[in-house]
């Protein structure tokens, strides 16, 4: 079968993250799915993939060589991710500079499942106005309640949303926090379905914590969230780092999984202005000129 069920080819077309890759058992056959279609991927230990549709003939857990496969798709690793295609992907993935800084822990922090789409997940990820509510006493506290002013401006040159100048009390603002501070936040969304976000370190004032979501789309109302972290923190075990981040999405799975509908309506009239606040009207109005159809409601022409 090479007939893809999506025909957004905006989408098609697109880098879509599978997996982390240092949790790829290497050498064997894995399955997931990606915009509706079952593919099959596979790592060797020199952190090399291939990714194909499945086939009968080799389901997963079946060992396999990287580099030997006829028919593959698209493939790169960036970020700690193997991320694939099932169009015409551009040459580059949108750039992370920091992750290239040696001093910085980079981790999957999880890869969850949730019942939603993937621009209402990018869109809960943008909203500081339920860090008080949702994550009650971490990344907000009554009455530390209002969204100051931010500047949201779609970067032509560069292809993406750009939210700067957002400042949240926070609790604790990550697993290096001594205490509650004014947060800085600057938000980027360079893909229609990843956010890549930076928050003040609390160990370097000068340097920026790195947290993104990568998204990989299953079906229109299915993703699986991979949640990646490049971090400054000396201190603190793996585990610690990553279940700080578990426990935020915890929260805010639930919340995801009853948002009705569960694609994104981008028509500007379709839902109040109080939840869709200024960097989600930017990033509705991004995907209407892109010409997003997957994941959303388009609005009426
Ligand atoms: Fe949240």
């Amino acid at each position: 079968m090479t007939q893809t069920r999506c025909k957004d080819q905006v989408i098609l077309d697109l880098w879509h993250p599978l997996a982390a890759l240092a949790e790829v058992p290497p050498g064997v056959v894995s399955d997931t799915v990606l915009l509706e279609e079952p593919v099959s991927y596979a790592a060797n230990r020199d952190g090399k993939a291939d990714v194909w549709r499945s086939l009968r003939d080799l389901p997963a857990g079946t060992p396999v060589e990287v580099g030997t496969l006829g028919n593959t798709l698209p493939v790169k690793i960036a970020y700690g991710y193997v991320w694939t295609s099932l169009g015409n992907p551009p040459a580059d993935l949108f750039p992370i500079p920091e992750f290239e800084e040696a001093d910085r822990r980079k981790l999957n922090a999880a890869t969850v499942g949730v019942h939603v789409s993937a621009p209402r997940a990018i869109e809960n990820f943008l909203d500081m106005g339920h860090f008080p509510y949702v994550h009650t006493d971490i990344l907000g506290a009554e009455p530390h309640t209002e969204v100051k002013e931010y500047d949201v401006e779609i970067s032509v040159d560069r292809d993406e949303i750009l939210a700067t100048r957002c400042r949240f009390f926070q609790p604790m603002a990550s697993t290096a926090s001594q205490g509650g501070a004014d947060v800085d936040y600057i938000y980027r969304v360079p893909h229609p379905y990843c956010s890549v976000l930076y928050k003040s370190s609390p160990v370097d004032e000068s340097r920026l914590d790195v947290i993104a979501v990568f998204l990989q789309p299953v079906d229109q109302e299915h993703i699986r969230a991979h949640m990646m972290l490049c971090v400054l923190d000396d201190s603190s075990e793996d585990k610690v780092i990553k279940r700080f981040q578990q426990t935020i999405f915890g929260q805010d799975k639930p919340i995801l999984e009853n948002q009705f509908p569960k694609r994104l309506p981008l028509d500007p009239r379709a839902e109040t202005p109080i939840r869709a606040d200024k960097s989600a009207i930017a990033y509705r109005r991004w995907l209407s000129q892109k010409g997003v159809t997957y994941g959303v409601i388009p609005a009426a022409t």
